[in-house]
């Protein structure tokens, strides 16, 4: 068990240590048995976590419950937004505050407004873990992308990396960065058309990697350890026909990637929509359903640790 544990609200990717983090993930790797095997573990027994998901998911909602009760906790599903007492008016601020007083010993949160996962830890006694906030930041996602390059490169220092779609409205690829900032002599390479480019808010927090803004990725592809696509958040776009315009001005196939003397390892962090054509499931370095169980045990590791148990 790692000695560094991490604790309280999870907020940020900025949050975390190097030690940290390579303590989390030797702790998720050490949990893939359990999971393969189908155990069920009772380390967690008697608490409770509280998935309030505001915003639609898929995987990290899935993902934290089946990690809590794999651990042994019980989970209360908040359900839809639209099933909720927000449809008669209330705010957030006084759902968070009631939801805290039943008394969950996690709260997991995604929440449509950058900034609210801040602001309901400021509210709530229990620790809350950021599981999307607007285009702001995933860190949870963030650390499993982190622990899927570690796991299947062996390392995360000195790799190259490409960030590839909407870095302006993505949550993922900031989160991720600042994860990554934390390691040495990492290059990234954000690939966006001029309209999605990363956030400056974002770069100017980045102290230790490399980086540099490109709009198309042939040239440095061959480059790269890793290629990390995203779909556009079209929910987040002001303007429709601004999403309509950009919409398939960027997607890798089967047949663009064959153009390549060397494919790097493709991640995603899902859903995708037509910026990763299924024909490149078939390659080996396809790695992103694998990204995707990979959440199954970093989730584990971080809620044993924010649990202490
Ligand atoms: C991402 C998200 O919600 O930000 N999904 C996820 O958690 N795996 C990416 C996305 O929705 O594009």
């Amino acid at each position: 068990m790692s000695t560094d544990r991490i604790k309280g609200d999870i907020i940020s990717g900025k949050q975390f240590t190097r030690g940290q983090m390579e303590g989390l993930f030797d702790d998720a790797s050490a949990l893939k048995s359990v999971f393969s095997a189908r155990k069920r573990l009772d380390d967690a027994r008697g608490r409770i976590i509280a998935t309030v998901f505001m915003e639609p998911s898929t995987r990290t909602r899935l993902s934290f419950q089946f990690a809590g009760v794999t651990i042994g906790a019980s989970v209360i599903d908040f359900g839809s937004s639209d099933m909720s007492s927000i449809v008669k008016g209330e705010t957030f601020e006084d759902t968070m505050r009631m939801i805290d007083d039943y008394g969950p010993d996690v709260i997991v949160l995604r929440q449509r407004v950058s900034g609210n996962a801040a602001r309901a830890a400021d509210i709530c006694d229990a620790p809350v873990i950021n599981a999307g906030d607007g285009s702001n930041e995933h860190p949870t996602q963030a650390l499993l992308d982190t622990f899927t390059i570690r796991e299947l490169m062996g390392k995360v220092d000195g790799l190259t990396i490409g960030m590839m779609g909407d870095l302006r409205y993505g949550r993922t690829t900031s989160s991720l960065s600042y994860v990554l900032d934390k390691f040495d002599d990492i290059t990234v390479y954000y690939i966006a058309p001029q309209e999605l480019k990363m956030r400056e808010e974002v770069t100017a927090q980045l102290r230790n990697l490399r980086y540099k803004s490109i709009t198309r990725p042939d040239d440095i592809m061959e480059d790269l350890d890793v290629l990390y696509v995203t779909r556009l958040q079209k929910e987040r776009f002001t303007d429709p026909s601004q999403y309509d315009a950009l919409k398939g001005s960027y997607s890798i196939t089967l047949d663009y990637l064959r153009k390549f003397k060397k494919v790097p390892i493709i991640m995603h962090p899902l859903p995708r929509i037509d910026e990763l054509s299924v024909d490149v499931d078939a390659l080996p370095q396809a790695k992103y359903f694998e990204e995707a169980r990979n959440g199954l045990y970093v989730r584990a590791a971080l809620l044993k640790q924010i649990l202490n148990v």
